[in-house]
């Protein structure tokens, strides 16, 4: 059932903060910018971006502090969280038109055996979560865990339906009241670098699951667990059958870059 899968990437870019739950923020802007991937430049695909409102090509934790709002609830949180668009394509006339969407966004605190202790976000990190050129589904694999979709019905019509279970890629039909597309961030530190090549490699996902555990000896600064669903509107277009749904940089199963700063 799951042919293929999809990526997220997901950049956390943070500044010290709590732990909350961020529900309804809407976005504050579409954009090509993605300044984490391309900075100082223009990205290759529309993101759906959140949060502060001095967002920008450059990513400055310090700047993006004198923001004057931002769209997230919580006004004291002045980072941002990026995904790409999802739009609906007409396939019978070819027109692409971009989806409601907003973000629910969760910092956890999820403690391992160890009960290692759970810092907060260090001032500046940035992170992607998930792979913009990923398109095939590793179960065994933490990072493509950690990105997931859910139907939503709010009448509960498919309970058992494995059809309409939570999954790794798009649903082969519509969902009644929008989709959760979401992604659990590694929580894992350096310690060290608050970015890395990849924007990656500075961040790992915890022993035991993606999603809680302890941290491993090459990463061992346990962080705030970072999640965030995107809900997308989906239910006000129709459903035509697969290709129907398409990210912003081209996949049609289900692949999403995430990112978030702080
Ligand atoms: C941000 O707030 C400051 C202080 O109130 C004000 O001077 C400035 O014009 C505001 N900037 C924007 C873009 O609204
Ligand atoms: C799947 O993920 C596991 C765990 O990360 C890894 O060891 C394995 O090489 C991956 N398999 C493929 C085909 O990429």
């Amino acid at each position: 059932m799951f042919s293929k899968l999809l990526s997220l990437a997901a950049l956390a870019a943070v500044a010290n903060a709590e732990h909350w739950i961020f529900g309804g923020s809407r976005p504050i802007v579409q954009t090509r910018l993605d300044p984490v991937v391309n900075q100082g430049t223009v990205g290759s695909h529309v993101h759906a971006v959140v949060g502060a409102s001095r967002f920008s090509d450059i990513y400055n934790a310090d700047d993006l502090m004198k923001s004057n709002c931002t769209t997230i609830p919580v006004q004291p949180d002045k980072s941002n969280y990026w995904a790409p668009q999802l739009y609906h394509h007409d396939q019978q006339t070819g027109g692409l038109t971009p989806i409601p969407t907003t973000f629910n966004i969760y910092y956890l605190v999820r403690q391992g055996p160890k009960n290692e202790k759970i810092n907060a976000f260090p001032k500046g990190l940035k992170m992607v979560a998930g792979d913009t050129a990923r398109r095939s589904y590793n179960s065994s694999s933490f990072a493509d865990q950690a990105v997931s979709y859910v139907c939503l019905d709010y009448n509960n019509a498919h309970t058992n339906d494995p059809d309409w279970a939570e999954r790794p890629n798009f649903f082969d039909h519509t969902c009644p009241d929008g989709m959760r597309a979401q992604v659990f961030f590694p929580s894992c530190w350096d310690g060290v670098n608050l970015d890395s090549a990849d924007h990656k490699s500075h961040m790992a996902y915890p022993i035991q699951n993606y999603n809680s555990g302890d941290c491993p000896a090459s990463h061992p600064v346990h962080l705030v667990s970072l999640f965030y669903e995107m809900l997308v509107s989906v239910d006000q277009f129709p459903y035509t059958g697969a290709g129907t749904w398409v990210l912003a940089n081209g996949d049609t199963t289900a692949a999403t870059s995430r990112t978030a700063g702080m």
